[in-house]
C-alpha cells in the first residue's frame, strides 16, 4: 500500500467539520462491505459527528455496514460529560440508524482501567479475526485523531510508557491525567487505511508548527499503514 500525506486547510472550524465529514462519507461510500471507523475524543470532532448525522450526509452515509470504535476513552461512566462514548452518541450515533452491534465502546463499567483495556483489545481482535496485524489488511478503514497542545494524540501523552508499547493493542494510562484513560497503542492506530487528524483553533498553532519542524511528539510518530491526512482550520496554522 503506497502511503501518502495530505493537508487540507479550511477557513474555520465549521468548514473543517463539514470538509472532514464529507471526506469520511466519501471514503465509506467508496468501500464495499464492512467499514470500520475509529473515533477521536475531545471536543474538536463533535461538529464533524453532528455534520455526519445531519442532512445531506446522514441520508447518504452507509450506516448499516459501518462499525464504530474509539481511539481512547476516559475511565468514567458512559453517561459522564467526560465520556468520549457519550459525546459521540449524543452528537451522532443516537441520531442515525446504527445497528447496536456495530458500536464497540470501551467498557468502562469493568473493575479497573487495565481490565477495560484488556476487554477492549479482545473485542478488537475478535472483530479483526486475528491477534496480530497484517499490514496489508488494516484493522480500521478510517482512524480519526485529535491533537493535544502538548502533542499527544488519543491518550498517548509525552513521556508515557504507553508510547513504547508495541504488543498490546490497547493499554490503561493511569496517573498521567486527572482521569485514568484507555488508549489504543501505536500498532493499533497505525493499522488504518486512512488516518486523519482533525485540528482546530489558535491554541493548536504552536504544536502544529512544532510537528512541522519535526519535533518527535507523540502525534508526530504515527506511521499509518495507509494514508495520513491533516484537516486543519486557518486558526491552527
Ligand atoms: C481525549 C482525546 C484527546 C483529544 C485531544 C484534543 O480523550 O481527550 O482523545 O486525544 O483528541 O486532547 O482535544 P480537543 O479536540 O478537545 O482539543
Amino acid at each position: 500500500m503506497e502511503a501518502s500525506v495530505r493537508t487540507v486547510v479550511c477557513t474555520d472550524a465549521e468548514a473543517l467539520a463539514s470538509e472532514a465529514a464529507g471526506w469520511l462519507c466519501e471514503r465509506a461510500l467508496a468501500s464495499n462491505g464492512r467499514f470500520a471507523v475509529c473515533l477521536a475524543g475531545g471536543s474538536t470532532p463533535r461538529r464533524l459527528y453532528e455534520n455526519l448525522a445531519s442532512e445531506p450526509l446522514n441520508g447518504r452515509f452507509p450506516w448499516p455496514r459501518v462499525h464504530w470504535f474509539w481511539g481512547d476513552e476516559r475511565f468514567v461512566p458512559q453517561d459522564s460529560d467526560d465520556s468520549n462514548y457519550r459525546m459521540a452518541r449524543a452528537a451522532m450515533l443516537d441520531r442515525v440508524p446504527v445497528p447496536p452491534g456495530n458500536v464497540h465502546a470501551v467498557d468502562t463499567r469493568l473493575l479497573n482501567p487495565a481490565a477495560a483495556a484488556e476487554a477492549y483489545e479482545r473485542n478488537l481482535q475478535a472483530f479483526y479475526g486475528a491477534t496480530s496485524f497484517d499490514r496489508a489488511r488494516p484493522l480500521f478503514d478510517v482512524m480519526l485523531l485529535g491533537l493535544g497542545e502538548d502533542g499527544h494524540t488519543a491518550s498517548l501523552f509525552p513521556g508515557s510508557a504507553a508510547l513504547a508499547e508495541r504488543e498490546a493493542w490497547a493499554v490503561a494510562v493511569v496517573g498521567e491525567r486527572p482521569q485514568a484513560r484507555i488508549t489504543l497503542t501505536y500498532p493499533a492506530i497505525e493499522s488504518s487505511r486512512d488516518v486523519a487528524f482533525i485540528v482546530s483553533g489558535r491554541g493548536k498553532r504552536d504544536v502544529v508548527e512544532a510537528i512541522r519542524r519535526g519535533e518527535n511528539l507523540p502525534a508526530a510518530r504515527i506511521k499509518p499503514a495507509g494514508n495520513l491526512h491533516w484537516f486543519l482550520d486557518r486558526d491552527a496554522i
